[in-house]
């Protein structure tokens, strides 16, 4: 068991739940095998999260570009969310675990559209924690998105360029009410963020694990966050500054 401190828990972590294809392969199986897997890993995940107090979760399950996959993939992972939240509802509102989507929700299938809508609608009292999902999600788009918004606000006279900060900025985004995340994970190895929560993770702490997603499990979670607490997050301070210790 990992040693982690339950005061210093990352109060939003985000992952890029990356290697279902991979695990697959490595077991001479389809990659839809592979996702079928790695929704066991999803739901160990949120429960690990729920447990330990995270506050919110997010994570990225389909990307804007992932549409450009072989449709029958495209249409098993569509099945496999919409089978997801049926199932998961209920223990969600036992939970009190909110879901909220972070992406182009009109892009996806009518069906999953009125199936996640419920979801969202079911579980609007919940405030235990956040389930964020990134859904046809890019951060190039949600940026794009913001800044639409913020021109449509300046033709109408609602806003000065000057009054366009950081903090006013964020709350146009999809992800808007909700702090940046603390933790940023990703399996499967890859040094990359694949255009995911672009903005928000300016000061995010980034950790990489070799470990394909439908084998992460609560262990490697609290792997990640004993890694996470050994770290000193310094925004730009020195550490002498952080420790009250400046000459
Ligand atoms: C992540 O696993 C799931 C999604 C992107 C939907 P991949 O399907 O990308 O798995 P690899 O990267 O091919 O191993
Ligand atoms: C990132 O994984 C997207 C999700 C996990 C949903 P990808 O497998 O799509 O990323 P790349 O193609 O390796 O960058
Ligand atoms: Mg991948």
């Amino acid at each position: 068991m990992e040693d982690i401190d339950k005061e210093k828990l990352p109060h939003h972590i985000a992952i890029i739940m990356d290697g279902n294809g991979r695990w697959a392969k490595k077991k001479l199986l389809n990659r839809i095998s592979g996702h079928v897997k790695g929704v066991n890993a999803v739901r160990e995940v949120i429960t690990a999260c729920r447990e330990l107090g995270i506050k919110v979760l997010t994570l990225y399950a389909f990307s804007i570009e992932n549409w450009k996959r072989p449709a029958e993939e495209v249409d098993a992972l569509m099945g496999l969310l919409k089978e997801y939240l049926q199932k998961e509802c209920e223990e969600m509102v036992q939970n009190n675990i909110r879901l909220n989507v972070i992406g182009r929700i009109e892009d996806l299938p009518p069906d999953v559209q009125t199936t996640l809508r419920e979801t969202m609608e079911k579980t609007r009292q919940d405030d235990g924690m956040i389930l964020n999902l990134a859904l046809s999600y890019g951060g190039r788009s949600e940026i794009l998105h913001a800044v639409q918004g913020i021109l449509a606000d300046f033709q109408r006279g609602k806003v000065k360029p000057e009054e366009i900060t950081v903090q006013r900025f964020s709350q146009c985004l999809w992800t808007r009410g909700i702090p940046d995340p603390d933790l940023l994970i990703r399996t499967s190895g890859e040094f990359r963020i694949s255009n995911f929560l672009l903005w928000q993770i300016a000061y995010t702490e980034l950790y990489v694990t070799d470990t394909l997603w439908p084998d992460f499990d609560r262990q490697e979670l609290l792997k990640a966050i004993a890694d996470y607490q050994s770290r000193e997050r310094r925004f730009g301070l020195t550490s002498e500054q952080l420790n009250g210790r400046e000459e």
